[in-house]
């Protein structure tokens, strides 16, 4: 038989992501190291079988200091996009002080990307917020949003050079229901209520930072939306599996999209809708990453052409799996990929994806266990050893296409 091969349009970016509090280590002045470090996570953690320092983010992997260690990995990868986030917290650390050499650390970073050539994403907000904005109530107080802006603002002012696209918010929709509603990340509240005054000035605040950014950068600003493809469990729950796809996919991105450049889409996974709740990730026939999450490649394609009426660009910002032992690494990324360029066919205008992660790194409330990454990070040594499936990966991102058996 003849080896078919897709074929990706010139100029498509190839690479990875990441976040700063996931990787950066130490990051002091935020909520999320004040939650890891407080009596009440403690006590939560008293009650796991695991150690408790899996929880904290503490040096994570030390990416602040090996940055230019991992962006050689970047390279060497063949990649020509990374994703990444600054930590606002960092850079104002107390409530109108700027950290000059936390800029300046974020201006070298960026700076290390530009001169290997890499297109530079970088998110303005990943779920974490600097303490002192925490304290004031975060995105649940609508007076707040005002700070976020003007922290956007300066940001596209001092660092815009060495950006190529800007995301203002990651994920709007798992970062307000994870915090607000589930009561898993800080400041964990269990309110319907408070979910929704945090969604309303998300809106507000993206719609305002992508203002704001345009007045003094030129640069394509855009946001990454958490996507999950919804399926009815059978004719007779599709009006619910519609109500609830409205609700997790649509509400924020129809009163948001209009001001972006192009959209960003984190992909994970699938759902069953049906009369007796939400069949989350894991469905009977289908593997599962080591989270218990259903692997459903073909899912991407559907949530890709959903997006075409919105004619705007589409960049897969993030897609990846909890696999440490790296069996299905190989298999997930291609198999996402195939279902990309059947998008694109179908007319989707994608034009980039980034892997979720470049490094194992801190999984927020599961800890340090999952190991998302290309990479492998042993985090006693902060040694890096480079995954089979990331070889495999870096041929795809070098030839510019996929090769099918
Ligand atoms: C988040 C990442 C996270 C990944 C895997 C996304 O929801 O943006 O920060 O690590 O999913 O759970």
């Amino acid at each position: 038989m003849r080896e078919k091969k897709l074929v990706f349009p010139k100029g498509f970016l190839w690479g990875s992501a990441v976040s700063a509090h996931q990787t950066e280590g130490n990051n002091i002045y935020s909520d999320w190291w004040e939650w890891e470090n407080s009596q009440r996570r403690a006590g939560e953690l008293e009650a796991l079988p695991q150690d408790p320092s899996l929880f904290r983010s503490g040096a994570a992997c030390d990416f602040y200091h090996r940055y230019e260690q991992d962006f050689d990995l970047v390279s060497a990868l063949h990649q020509n996009a990374f994703r990444l986030s600054l930590e606002w917290a960092r850079m104002e650390p107390k409530q109108g002080f700027y950290d000059e050499q936390a800029w300046d650390h974020y201006r070298k970073v960026l700076q290390s990307l530009k001169k290997r050539n890499v297109k530079t994403f970088v998110t303005l907000h990943h779920f974490t917020l600097p303490a002192w904005f925490a304290h004031q109530g975060g995105f649940e107080r609508a007076e707040n949003t005002g700070k976020f802006v003007n922290f956007a603002q300066t940001a596209a002012q001092k660092l815009g050079e060495d950006v190529d696209f800007w995301l203002t918010i990651n994920e709007p929709e798992i970062y307000s229901s994870h915090a607000y509603l589930f009561g898993r990340y800080p400041p964990q509240k269990k309110s319907w209520a408070a979910m929704y005054r945090v969604v309303k000035n998300l809106i507000w605040a993206h719609n305002q930072a992508v203002r704001a950014i345009k007045q003094v950068s030129s640069k394509p600003v855009g946001m990454s939306y958490h996507r999950i493809d919804l399926l009815p469990r059978s004719i007779f729950s599709k009006f619910l599996r519609d109500l609830v796809h409205y609700v997790n996919n649509e509400y924020i991105l129809r009163r948001t999209i209009n001001a972006c450049d192009f959209v960003g889409i984190n992909y994970y996974g699938h759902s069953h809708i049906g009369f007796f709740g939400r069949h989350a990730h894991t469905q009977e026939h289908h593997e599962v990453n080591d989270l218990g999450w259903g692997i459903h490649p073909e899912g991407l394609e559907r949530v890709l052409v959903g997006l075409k009426k919105y004619h705007k660009p589409i960049y897969v910002t993030e897609n990846g799996l909890a696999d440490a032992k790296d069996e299905k690494r190989e298999r997930f990324i291609r198999d996402h990929l195939y279902y990309v360029h059947r998008a694109m066919e179908r007319g989707a205008d994608v034009r980039g994806y980034l892997h979720w992660s470049l490094l194992d790194n801190f999984e927020w409330a599961h800890g340090f266990s999952p190991r998302f990454g290309l990479v492998q990070v042993d985090y006693p040594s902060q040694e890096r050893t480079i995954r089979a499936s990331a070889y495999q990966y870096a041929e795809i991102c070098r030839t510019n296409q996929l090769t099918l058996p």
